[in-house]
């Protein structure tokens, strides 16, 4: 599973990470970023896991990411986990030779935008299992959640035993980034406020 030259992410422009300003979000090591840059984690298979609220950047990371990684010639496609969870069912009773080569398990790089939101069945839950046993030790994946890890059992259709299995591969060789801060989004609101109230 490794360099597909051709292999390109379909993602919205300006979101690199020379694009990212690490001066807005000071919880975020910029040398943490930068290790990550290197790609080291998509050679050895590892999990990026981007925890943190609404607009502080971490669908920005993930694509910048997902970007280097390109540029250092890994393949790496990017799903927000609503139309996986659809791809996953759709693809579900292939057989396992033409499973194996949907993008999402021979990618080198699969980015896992927004899990979360909402919880899964026990059936969304047991092929999401199934996606990270396959990946475990082959490649790598990048989630980004709004959820704490505490949480997941619940969005995991209460599944404890599941919830374990999937955290314990994933969390193996895992660089977790927590971020707390401010909304980039919200930051002219800030502003404005400021304004209003001064
Ligand atoms: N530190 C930052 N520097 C530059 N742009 C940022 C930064 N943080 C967020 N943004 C921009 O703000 C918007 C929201 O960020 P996003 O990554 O989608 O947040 P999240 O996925 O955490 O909700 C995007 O357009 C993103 O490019
Ligand atoms: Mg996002």
């Amino acid at each position: 599973m490794h360099a597909h030259g051709t292999a390109h992410l379909n993602l919205p422009p300006g979101q690199t990470l020379a694009d990212f300003d690490f001066a807005f979000q000071p919880a975020i090591g910029r040398s943490r970023i930068e290790t990550l840059a290197t790609c080291a984690f998509i050679r050895a298979a590892e999990t990026v896991l981007i925890q943190g609220p609404p607009g502080v950047g971490k669908s920005h990371l993930a694509v910048g990411l997902g970007v280097k990684g390109i540029e250092h010639g890994f393949s790496a496609q990017f799903y927000r986990f609503d139309e996986l969870k659809i791809a996953l069912k759709t693809d579900a009773h292939l057989p396992p030779a033409r499973l194996r080569r949907r993008k999402y398990l021979s990618t080198s790089l699969l980015i896992i935008d927004e899990l979360g939101f909402e919880p899964m069945s026990r059936e969304e839950a047991s092929l999401f299992f199934r996606l990270v046993a396959y990946r475990y030790g082959r490649g790598s994946i990048l989630i980004t959640t709004n959820k704490s890890v505490r949480e997941w059992t619940e969005l995991l259709a209460g599944d404890e035993a599941l919830t374990t299995a999937i955290l314990d591969r994933l969390l193996h060789k895992a660089h977790v980034l927590n971020i707390k801060g401010r909304s980039y989004r919200l930051r002219d609101l800030e502003h404005t406020l400021g304004t209003v109230r001064s």
